[in-house]
């Protein structure tokens, strides 16, 4: 039976800033260049998911792909709700969020859905071991930032932690290919670089008054060498052919994430600074 819990969590980002994070801009950056991808990735995401229902046979694999499936389309409505505050504050944002959908819907088009399952458990390997590093560093990423966006992206961290095991299951039962998923590993991070580099430009022609050096600096600065160090080699033993998700080291944080969750808190206003307090 699957422990994935769908969590609908009331967020709000009205009158959000570009810079959330005064106190790290160039992550603030960052975090915003993922609002942008994950809602094209999850929605690519789902559709292949949607696609292989036809094609699971065994009821486990099926029960964990329909709370995935959830839980990743809920993440991608909050993460349109930032968006949206992006592009009402600089309307030129829309055409970052089209590019990005519509780079995704190109892919759906012209790959095999064998592609997409291979994409989604290649990269939702790499998710533990890099939001763990982001994760278990929240103070120095996101102590200063606008409780409700961090909040948000400590959210769905976690829950990315959660599902860490789901996108392998499902390209496992229905592909199960080992070599076809390695072989177009390379092609998938290239795809993401390129998204990720497109946002870039999109920022900085649409967004004025951000000082170029926020757009060049590590967004991960203040992260110690030694977990950036720790968070690359799991990426690498993501990809190996005896990964396994339910394996990995865990951030601290999800626990901690978990009870406040279930002690009824407002998790939609948890970490970081209350909206007005960060200036
Ligand atoms: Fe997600
Ligand atoms: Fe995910």
């Amino acid at each position: 039976m699957s422990n994935l819990e769908v969590r609908r969590i009331p967020f709000n980002f009205d009158g959000a800033e570009f810079i959330w994070n005064p106190e790290n801009p160039a992550f603030s950056i960052m975090m915003n260049q993922i609002t942008f991808l994950v809602i094209g990735f999850e929605r690519y995401l789902c559709k292949a998911i949607r696609a292989s229902e036809p094609l699971i046979t065994d009821p486990v694999v099926a029960e964990e792909a329909k709370l995935f499936f959830e839980q990743e389309a809920v993440h991608a409505v909050a993460h349109r709700k930032h968006a949206k505050a992006l592009i009402d504050r600089y309307p030129g944002l829309q055409d970052a969020l089209d590019r990005t959908i519509s780079s995704y819907d190109q892919l759906m088009e012209e790959k095999p859905l064998e592609f997409a399952l291979a994409y989604g458990g290649g990269l939702e390997s790499v998710f533990t071991p890099f939001f763990k590093m982001i994760l278990d560093n929240r103070d120095v990423l996101f102590s200063g930032g606008d409780s409700r966006l961090a909040s948000l992206f400590l959210w769905h961290f976690c829950e990315e932690i959660e599902h860490r095991s789901s996108a392998l299951m499902v390209y496992n039962h229905v592909v199960g290919r080992y070599g076809y998923r390695i072989k177009n590993f390379r092609k998938c991070v290239r795809h993401v670089h390129s998204i990720v580099d497109m946002l870039r430009e999109e920022f900085i022609k649409h967004v004025p008054g951000v000082p170029a050096e926020h757009f060049e600096i590590d967004p991960l600065g203040a992260v110690p060498r030694l977990d950036k160090i720790r968070s690359m080699l799991g990426v690498f033993d993501s990809q190996m052919p005896w990964h396994n998700p339910e394996k990995q080291a865990l951030p601290a944080y999800y626990e901690e994430w978990l009870s406040h969750w279930e002690a009824g808190a407002d998790v939609s206003n948890i970490y970081g600074k209350q909206a007005g307090a960060t200036q």
